[in-house]
């Protein structure tokens, strides 16, 4: 029975998912490694090539687990999406607790980006440059680097990146951007800011961490619409459909809905390269730990068996 990345090739779209924490020491290695690579052809580093795993100190970075990321892709012909470049959370505390100027600051952020990405040139296709920059508000969120370097440090962070990897694929990253709403709306204004000032952004990621009651897929289809519109790549980037308490047969049926329902409006959207999943098995997923009393989002369960939203996946495809 083909897997889900062979359904999917001939469309051109890529299937994805993020792949654990040292995920070759797993006791169960073998079964996670021959999942993946069987169903997959996009791989994003859960953790580790966040700022807290790259750098470890201000004059060294370690590359030595994202680089067994990397070659794991490589041996299975999947793409590598970078995760992230910018991001205001898993910073060291290095870089947190010193008081810094501003210039010294962006000196320590243009070296990150061009470091990193200068490092994975042609082997990274998709970086996410920036994550999680806007409030629900639709306004900058008050990060750490917001605070340091003011509202510039987004294009900045963008250009530096293009200047390093100009082949790769260049996006913003965010939650809560999947429908048209506050938060959506103000990164459109941006998109739209960026194009005509010929900031280098080549596309929207939209996590679509979401639970079994779904969204509102009319408002979907036309955010997508809308950003493509603007000559953007679209990516859903980490979705996950998380359910409350002990998950029953019904509450897997409706989450199955709602992965088919989003892979049924990304699919015929032309700009949309990839639907990326935030791990496969529910046994290593993010959920349990951020959402107490919830779980069981993702598309295999705890022993590997694939769940009725696999299944539903694949009708679509
Ligand atoms: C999460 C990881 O899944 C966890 O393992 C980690 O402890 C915290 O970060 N949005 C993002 C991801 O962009 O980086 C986050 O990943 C999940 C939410």
């Amino acid at each position: 029975e083909p897997s889900l990345r062979e359904l999917a090739a001939p469309t051109g779209l890529r299937i994805g998912f993020a792949s654990a924490n040292d995920f070759w020491t797993l006791p169960d290695a073998a079964t996670y490694q021959r999942l993946a690579a069987r169903e997959f052809d996009i791989l994003t580093p859960e953790n580790q090539m966040k700022w807290d795993s790259l750098r470890p100190a201000p004059d060294r970075f370690d590359f030595e687990a994202a680089e067994r990321h990397v070659a794991f892709a490589a041996a299975h012909g999947m793409q590598v999406h970078g995760h992230t470049l910018v991001w205001h959370n898993q910073l060291p505390a290095w870089l947190t607790t010193t008081r810094w100027t501003p210039d010294a600051l962006e000196g320590v952020l243009e070296e990150h980006i061009r470091r990193v990405v200068g490092h994975f040139r042609g082997r990274v296709a998709v970086w996410d440059v920036v994550n999680e920059a806007l409030d629900e508000d639709g306004r900058l969120r008050e990060s750490f680097w917001y605070v340091n370097l003011g509202p510039s440090y987004i294009e900045k962070a963008f250009t530096w990146a293009r200047e390093a990897d100009p082949d790769a694929i260049l996006i913003y990253n965010d939650y809560n951007i999947e429908v048209v709403n506050a938060k959506s709306d103000a990164l459109y204004e941006m998109m739209v800011d960026f194009k005509r000032r010929g900031v280098p952004v080549d596309g929207i990621g939209f996590q679509m961490h979401v639970t079994h009651r779904g969204l509102d897929y009319g408002s979907l289809r036309r955010n997508l619409e809308r950003f493509a519109d603007l000559g953007l790549s679209l990516y859903i980037t980490e979705m996950d459909v998380r359910i409350p308490g002990e998950p029953d047969m019904e509450r897997l049926l409706q989450q199955a809905e709602v992965y088919r329902r989003v892979l049924q409006i990304a699919l015929p959207q032309p700009r949309v390269a990839a639907v990326q999943f935030w791990g496969f098995t529910d046994r290593y997923s993010w959920v349990p730990q951020s959402f107490p009393g919830q779980g069981a989002a993702l598309v295999f369960d705890r022993a590997y068996r694939a769940k009725p939203a696999y299944y539903a996946l694949k009708e679509v495809l």
